[in-house]
């Protein structure tokens, strides 16, 4: 089975351009829940645009499924996932002004940090995940840095499935049946949407999670959040 978790950074964006509490983030992540999601994902990031860091304890006291925070592990953002204990840890090595994630962890190069971080976020009961291009040297050293998981950015086989989807998943299918002999879990996320993921899901053995945001909102401004999240469920069933 792959869940669904969803990255709420989109409703906290529309929040914050108007200053006030609507929408509601505490409420949408509820009700996600409610609607079927089996997870919540945020992504704080340090200039605070969309989820702020304040977001963070109130979402961990109500969220029932897997809560998931994803970002670059500087001191400030380690203080924040150590503090406040989500299921998972995605980290994403992305600039500070990044408009989105679009790269994965050279986990050779980085290998002492990753190895360093990865030890205190599951010293403290936290499930680790890295955010990988789909490269098998990348996935050997995630095992090596002691990774549980690795997320697959997914950002260039949503581009490429609009010509050639074969070749677009083949690395992910490739680098899946790596991290399954190696017992690393399988993540994805990043421009995953209602035409694409259900072929990726098919292709890639053993994906445990999906997380997706973007797409999935923009989604729900037609279908409403709770069609738009059963919608993608059945992609994933
Ligand atoms: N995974 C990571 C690491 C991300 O940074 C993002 C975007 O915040 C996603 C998944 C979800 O991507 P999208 O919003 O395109 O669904």
């Amino acid at each position: 089975m792959t869940r669904l978790s969803v990255n709420i950074n989109k409703i906290a964006l529309l929040r914050n351009s108007r200053g006030g509490n609507l929408p509601d983030l505490v409420q949408v992540a509820k009700d996600c829940e409610e609607f079927g999601a089996e997870g919540i994902t945020v992504h704080p990031r340090p200039d605070e645009r969309h989820i702020r860091y304040a977001d963070v304890p109130e979402l961990k006291a109500i969220v029932t499924t897997e809560f998931n925070i994803e970002g670059n592990p500087t001191p400030e953002f380690m203080n924040l996932v150590l503090k406040n204990k989500p299921h998972q840890a995605t980290l994403v090595p992305d600039a500070p002004g990044a408009l989105t994630s679009d790269n994965g962890w050279d986990t050779i190069t980085h290998e002492a940090f990753l190895k360093e971080i990865i030890a205190e976020l599951k010293d403290a009961g936290i499930r680790v995940s890295l955010f990988l291009n789909p490269e098998e040297k990348y996935v050997e050293g995630a095992k090596k840095v002691g990774a549980d998981r690795i997320e697959f950015y997914t950002g260039p086989y949503a581009h490429q499935f609009n010509f050639d989807k074969e070749q677009a998943v083949a690395p992910h299918r490739r680098c899946a049946l790596l991290a399954n002999e190696t017992g690393l879990g399988i993540n994805a996320g990043h421009d995953l949407n209602l035409f694409n993921l259900r072929f990726y899901k098919e292709n890639v053995p053993g994906l445990a999670e999906v997380s997706i945001g973007h797409a999935l909102i923009s989604d729900a401004l037609y279908y409403g959040l709770r069609n738009a999240i059963q919608m993608y469920l059945r992609q994933l069933r």
